[in-house]
């Protein structure tokens, strides 16, 4: 199999800490496409909102702000810059601010706005339409890129996912309990689940893949195997 037999756009749906972005990153990685991981573009705009004051409960001046701001995404190189990708709004680099624990607590909101999700929509399909992508989020092959040849979509238990979120917190310093992390993991998934705009479920014809106790090189081996029966 030859890698330029993939198909143009990848999209990769799953729980918040299924695998996703590690396994979307390494596919990516290894056919030169461009990585786009969404949840950045949710959490840009919801940067922009708190950095300008505006407030996140205003429904109506959240919508504009996200239809006003120019959200970029490039590849970058982990080596020097220490990220998968560099996020920009309107030009400055936020690529670490969109990761700070304010964001986290008011991006579900923001992403939750029907406004907030048309804008994006049609930014991630602009890049879906140059190809060469593989998109990373919650409902790529069901809203964003319903017609992308090859849709995947990554679980992993709950109590797998929390590990993973603490054994990175461990590495940062923080000492959260495991049971809180996991707590919070079962309350996400309810969240994204259950909420009335583009809810994460997988695509009619999404492939699911469990990398429960499973390492990331294999679960892109299985990837790659796939890709035979999904090329164009
Ligand atoms: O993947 P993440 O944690 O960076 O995502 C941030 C938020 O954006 C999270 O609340 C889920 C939401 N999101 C979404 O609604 N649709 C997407 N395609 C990607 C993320």
């Amino acid at each position: 199999m030859s890698e330029h037999n993939f198909p143009a756009a990848i999209a990769i749906d799953g729980p918040a800490a299924s695998g996703k972005t590690t396994v979307g990153k390494m596919l990516a990685d290894r056919l030169g496409y461009l990585f786009l991981d969404t949840g950045s573009m949710y959490r840009a705009a919801t940067f922009a909102a708190l950095q300008r004051g505006v407030d996140i409960d205003n429904e109506l001046a959240i919508v504009a702000l996200a239809e006003q701001i120019d959200i970029e995404i490039t590849n970058a190189d982990e080596q020097t810059d220490g990220y998968y990708y560099l996020v920009y709004v309107d030009g400055e680099d936020v690529t670490q601010a969109i990761r700070t624990q304010v964001v986290d607590r008011h991006v579900s909101q923001v992403s939750a706005y029907a406004g907030v999700r048309q804008q994006m929509v049609k930014l991630q399909r602009q890049y879906g339409e140059r190809g060469r992508v593989v998109m990373v989020g919650r409902d790529i092959g069901t809203v964003v890129l319903p017609q992308a040849p090859l849709k995947l979509y990554i679980i992993a238990s709950a109590e797998e996912r929390a590990r993973r979120r603490w054994l990175e917190r461990q590495a940062k310093g923080d000492s959260t309990p495991y049971e809180t992390i996991l707590a919070d993991v079962i309350r996400r998934d309810k969240i994204d689940s259950g909420r009335e705009h583009s809810p994460l479920r997988p695509a009619e014809d999404a492939v699911i893949i469990d990398s429960s106790g499973r390492d990331p090189d294999l679960v892109l081996e299985e990837i790659l195997r796939l890709s035979c029966f999904t090329m164009p």
